[in-house]
């Protein structure tokens, strides 16, 4: 067993679709556990700091914008092989690529209106993590 902790992002068009209890009810059906949730509205400076490593890229400024369109849930992840169990409930960022029963297969609307985030690795994760909680706020 490796237990980890990953990042999640229920993304705007997934909130506006009042998609929270659904997602949440996957998440736990995958048994992955919530150990933190919160709602909130990210401002440009945050969104562009998140996906900081995607600065420079075609898609990034749409990105952004759609990232700031409406409020967020973030939540932490925590079970055996979190992060790559988390990527795998969620299904690929290419939509056509996606299997019916994946998160962004039932709800994506378009490449960048995807649905979720997951963090992609334990750096990424333990940095994702950070940016948006402090350890108080974790109840592992
Ligand atoms: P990326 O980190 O490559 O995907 P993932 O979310 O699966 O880790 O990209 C970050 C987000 O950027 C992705 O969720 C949606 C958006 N994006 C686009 O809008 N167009 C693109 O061509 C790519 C690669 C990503
Ligand atoms: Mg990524």
């Amino acid at each position: 067993m490796t237990i980890e902790r990953t990042l999640s992002i229920i993304k705007p068009n997934a909130v506006k679709k009042q998609l929270i209890g659904e997602i949440v009810t996957r998440i736990n059906q995958a048994k992955l556990n919530i150990v933190a949730l919160k709602m909130l509205r990210l401002t440009k400076e945050q969104a562009e700091g998140f996906y900081a490593e995607h600065q420079g890229k075609s898609f990034f400024d749409k990105l952004v914008n759609f990232m700031i369109s409406g409020p967020i849930v973030v939540q932490v992840l925590e079970g055996d092989n979190a992060i790559k169990r988390y990527r795998e409930l969620m299904g690929p960022t290419d939509l056509s690529k996606a299997t019916a029963g994946t998160l962004r297969a039932d709800f994506a609307d378009s490449m960048t209106e995807n649905a979720v985030h997951g963090s992609d690795s334990l750096t990424s994760a333990e940095k994702e993590i950070a940016y948006f909680f402090v350890d108080s706020e974790i109840v592992g």
